[in-house]
């Protein structure tokens, strides 16, 4: 694997929160002799940016690469290869000032202590960070506020539902009020009311002017809060743009469907014929006439195949089915 080593040293890679250039990591497994048994790239050359203030979304199947490069970005692992800047501060050299400015939370169920209350955990958090004691006191009861904890704050952990769990996550990530904060999965394993208390705090940390980086299996997730979106795949990134854009990539598969009562045989190569139409199935023998038109125009196609029906012939029903960011992503990484 060729191992890109362009260095970051022009201004413009310190203009982003985030600069990931050729970034790499291969995972190995060895035997008892030290000899590697199994070689994993999770990440083949990895590029992408984040501005100051952007949300950023990273979508992709399992197995992607997705926690791969959320470790690496917030230095808890090393990359093989490539580069990347955090806040213009180097993941491989700048480990301490880097995990000082930046919020980190992964689904699931480690890193709280289960012993103790939510209010222990932010405050044992709050000084890890170095945060001044006067300041903890003021801000770990907003926090518990934000996430919705308020009045459960005493209770110990343990006795908390996964949703409860998944709200301390966010409150520690935020005790020394970090610029940049990485969402790994935040709303998994919840129930919908559950996520979607979290997209609201992940929309409110937007406003406050962070910048995010979360990732998700959700397409409609990713559309609903995410300014870009980088679709990863196997180590790549395949697709990097606006989720209207990313849709825009799929709008060959927009589907007319039309029920109709006396169409020809002329009316369906009529059909066929119009520009930007890609497909035309039709059956005309049954009772109930179908003709289905596969365009990238969608809806705007439906003047002309109005135009084009023969005398006496009707359009009994019709339905348009734009494609989804789900279709896009779907394209995207099924080869
Ligand atoms: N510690 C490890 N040792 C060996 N291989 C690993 C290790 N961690 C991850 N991998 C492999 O690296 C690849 C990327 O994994 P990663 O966890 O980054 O994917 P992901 O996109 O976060 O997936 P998911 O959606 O399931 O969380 C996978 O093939 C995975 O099996
Ligand atoms: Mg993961």
């Amino acid at each position: 694997m060729q191992v890109l080593e362009q260095k970051p040293t022009n201004a413009e890679s310190r203009e982003w929160a985030v600069w990931v250039k050729g970034l790499t990591r291969e995972y190995t497994t060895r035997n008892f002799f030290g000899g590697v048994t199994r070689s994993t790239w999770a990440l083949s050359g990895i590029d992408f940016q984040i501005a100051y203030g952007e949300l950023f979304g990273l979508i992709g199947p399992n197995g992607a690469g997705k926690t791969t490069t959320i470790k690496i970005l917030t230095t808890l692992l090393t990359p093989t290869g490539g580069d990347a800047l955090i806040l213009g501060l180097d993941v491989r050299k700048d480990l301490y000032e880097i995990r000082r400015r930046i919020g980190i939370v992964f689904g699931g169920e480690r890193g709280l202590y289960n012993r103790v209350s939510a209010v222990d955990n932010l405050r044992y958090f709050s000084d890890l960070y170095g945060v001044d004691p006067g300041v903890a006191r003021k801000r770990i009861p907003q926090l518990l506020e934000v996430v919705g904890l308020a009045g459960r704050e005493k209770e110990r952990v343990e006795k908390y539902s996964r949703g409860m769990k998944q709200r301390l996550h966010i409150a520690k990530a935020l005790v020394h009020d970090p610029e940049l904060i990485f969402l790994d999965e935040p709303t998994i394993g919840l129930d919908p009311a559950g996520a979607r208390d979290i997209r609201n705090m992940v929309r409110d940390l937007k406003a406050q002017g962070k910048t995010i980086l979360l990732t998700t299996h959700y397409m409609f997730e990713a559309e609903e809060l995410c300014q870009r979106v980088g679709v990863i795949s196997k180590g790549k990134i395949v697709a990097l743009d606006t989720p209207s854009e990313l849709k825009n990539m799929v709008r060959d598969i927009s589907v007319i469907d039309l029920k109709t009562y006396g169409a020809t045989m002329d009316y369906v190569e009529a059909l066929r014929a119009l520009p930007n139409v890609v497909r035309v199935v039709a059956d005309l023998e049954s009772e109930q006439q179908s003709i289905r038109i596969q365009t990238p125009l969608g809806a705007d196609l439906l003047p002309k195949v109005v135009a084009a029906l023969p005398e006496g012939a009707k359009i009994i029903d019709r339905t348009i089915k734009e494609p989804t960011l789900e279709d896009a992503y779907l394209r995207l990484v099924e080869e």
